[in-house]
């Protein structure tokens, strides 16, 4: 045996003759494994979110089944294993809850197991961050595969996107434009095959958030689930695993601060979701690379959203990939200077050199920096005395005549209380209030639920308004748009101002300024912090008291606060 395959991570299970090494052999013989796939060759974990009740990932088995090849084909052994899978349309009360929690999961699944690599396959929203942040903490050689997208949505004739055309059709519905039975319609025509979410929403954003770090394959981002070329990638990708363990090329050498930097510009240019921003700060917290959400807004602040896509524009993903797919956006970047070239990939080139042939067959879906979509781009970082930690806006995805605003607030203390009180013909409340919403941030839903984007008072829709300034310590769906003011930190169950805002204050936004004002005096709202209680309606045992006892606040990624870090993938001690 060469040294190289001796000291391979693997081998401390596999690699000897003794009673401990023979207990991890002869069990995994037991699925046919030929004994000589245990002589050092590089062991690949693939790391599957497969689960029917996260229909974004169901098809991962069959991409399971090519990375395998890939990896055969280069000289590895494959070893396929599940870990919590995270399905953002049926996981109560959020998806995000978990995220920390699998997050634990595929970090000690990988310390755990004997692998010497690691691919990890994942689509629907959550499953991205969680698999990525768990291998970032272990920091083996990673590779990235997403699922990507359904195909787009057809009805009566039209492209419609997945969670956006929910979010406006509900709207037309309560505001008696649509009826019932052409939603329910839509609803069949919304998903017709495998895949993630066909719009730039959370799964599409973090799959292209990937392919901007270096992580996954070229064109990761937009193939659709279902073309031929998904399963091509997800083979080189096991091919490339293999060469990256050879090489010990782990994820921290492919992701640096440049990666971030990059993908930072090229969320502001896709328009990307909102989450991306919790979901990266709390990827580079586990990498130990500095990164703030100052960062963020300095970085995407004049950057221009190029991508023609739902929710910021029109088209859909499939579009995007038949345009030429993100290299395309990525290339325009670079052209501008605006990416670090140099940056390296796990594909084994450079940025630079891995969209150098990049084309734009359709400059209407990707647009160019000298006619964009949208001049600034980015998710744009507001503070003031209401969010002293910062809060967040997606300009490309807001109405321009609201981005400077003053408003009286319509206060509703938790979800519940906007549920039961939004379409109340009694509630004072007209377009140019300012709707806030407390008690939906990481400790107060808890796990900071998708509700910020809060659909209007039944009363405004009619009156054919379709957007009003709403502020929250909430996020919302990355398919989601709006005047949406979100992640307000401290959040209100953490004591933050915004536990303090009562009906009829006034409030003043100004995106362009990045404020964030409560037109409240000092005195006055110390008073009422004397009076404030705090809304704690959790479980007191179990893992959501240890979510709420150790999450961090929305600007810092909201991880728990033990997690940050890398802690490596040493082999522990033997089992017997
Ligand atoms: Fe899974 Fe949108 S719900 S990707
Ligand atoms: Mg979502």
């Amino acid at each position: 045996m060469t040294d190289e395959k001796r000291k391979r991570r693997s081998q401390a299970w596999f690699g000897g003759t003794d009673k401990d090494t023979t207990i991890h052999r002869a069990w995994m013989l037991n699925q046919g494994t030929p004994p000589d796939n245990f002589d050092g060759r590089p062991v690949i974990g693939i790391c599957n979110t497969w689960s029917e009740f996260t229909p974004c990932n169901g098809h991962l088995r069959d991409l399971a089944e090519r990375v395998k090849r890939g990896v055969l084909e280069a000289g590895g052994v494959p070893f396929e294993f599940p870990v919590m899978s995270l399905g953002e349309n049926n996981i109560r009360p959020t998806a995000m809850l978990f995220r920390n929690l699998a997050s634990m999961d595929v970090e000690e699944s990988i310390r755990a197991n004997p692998m010497d690599g690691v691919v990890l396959l994942c689509g629907c929203d959550k499953t991205t961050p969680s698999l990525v942040m768990g291998a970032a903490s272990c920091d083996l050689p990673t590779v990235v595969v997403s699922g990507g997208p359904m195909l787009n949505g057809k009805h009566r004739g039209c492209d419609i996107g997945s969670g956006t055309a929910v979010w406006k059709m509900s709207e037309d519905m309560r505001a008696g434009e649509m009826t019932l039975a052409d939603f329910m319609d839509a609803e069949q025509a919304m998903s017709r095959s495998p895949g993630a979410c066909m719009t730039m929403g959370t799964a599409s954003t973090m799959a292209s958030m990937v392919e901007a770090l270096g992580l996954g394959m070229p064109q990761n981002a937009a193939t659709p689930a279902v073309d031929a070329r998904r399963r091509t990638l997800s083979q080189y990708a096991g091919r490339r695993i293999v060469e990256l363990v050879r090489q010990d090329i782990k994820m921290s050498d492919v992701v640096t601060r440049e990666s971030f930097e990059n993908a930072i510009r090229v969320n502001a240019a896709i328009g990307g979701s909102t989450n991306a921003i919790l979901h990266l700060i709390a990827i580079a917290g586990r990498l130990e690379v500095p990164l703030t959400s100052q960062d963020w807004d300095a970085l995407g602040r004049d950057v221009p959203t190029i991508l023609n896509l739902q929710p910021s524009g029109q088209y859909l993903m499939e579009d995007f990939y038949y345009a030429g797919g993100l290299p395309v956006v990525m290339k325009h970047l670079l052209d501008k200077g605006l990416l670090h070239g140099d940056a390296a990939t796990v594909s084994g080139s450079t940025i630079a050199e891995q969209i150098a042939k990049a084309e734009n067959f359709n400059p209407d879906v990707i647009r160019t920096t000298d006619a964009p979509l949208t001049q600034s781009g980015g998710i744009a970082v507001l503070s003031g005395n209401l969010a002293p930690l910062g809060a967040v806006i997606k300009p490309s995805a807001a109405s321009p005549e609201l981005m400077q605003h003053s408003g009286p607030a319509v206060v509703f203390e938790d979800i519940d209380d906007y549920k039961n009180r939004i379409d109340d013909p009694d509630l004072e409340v007209t377009a140019t209030s300012i709707l806030v919403l407390k008690n939906c941030g990481p400790k107060g839903y808890p796990g900071m639920a998708e509700v910020g984007n809060m659909g209007l008072p039944e009363k405004i829709l009619k009156q054919g308004v379709r957007d009003m300034v709403r502020i929250s310590d909430a996020r919302m769906s990355g398919t989601a748009f709006g005047t949406v003011i979100l992640h307000t930190a401290p959040e209100a169950a953490a004591g933050g101002p915004i536990a303090l805002v009562k009906n009829g204050d006034q409030i003043t936004v100004d995106v362009a300024n990045r404020t964030l004002e409560l037109l409240v005096s000092d005195e006055e709202l110390a008073k009422r912090r004397v009076a404030w209680q705090p809304n704690d309606a959790h479980m007191t045992s179990g893992y959501q008291r240890l979510y709420i006892d150790h999450v961090l606040q929305a600007d810092q990624g909201a991880d728990l606060d033990f997690l940050v870090g890398k802690r490596g993938a040493e082999v522990p001690r033997e089992s017997h």
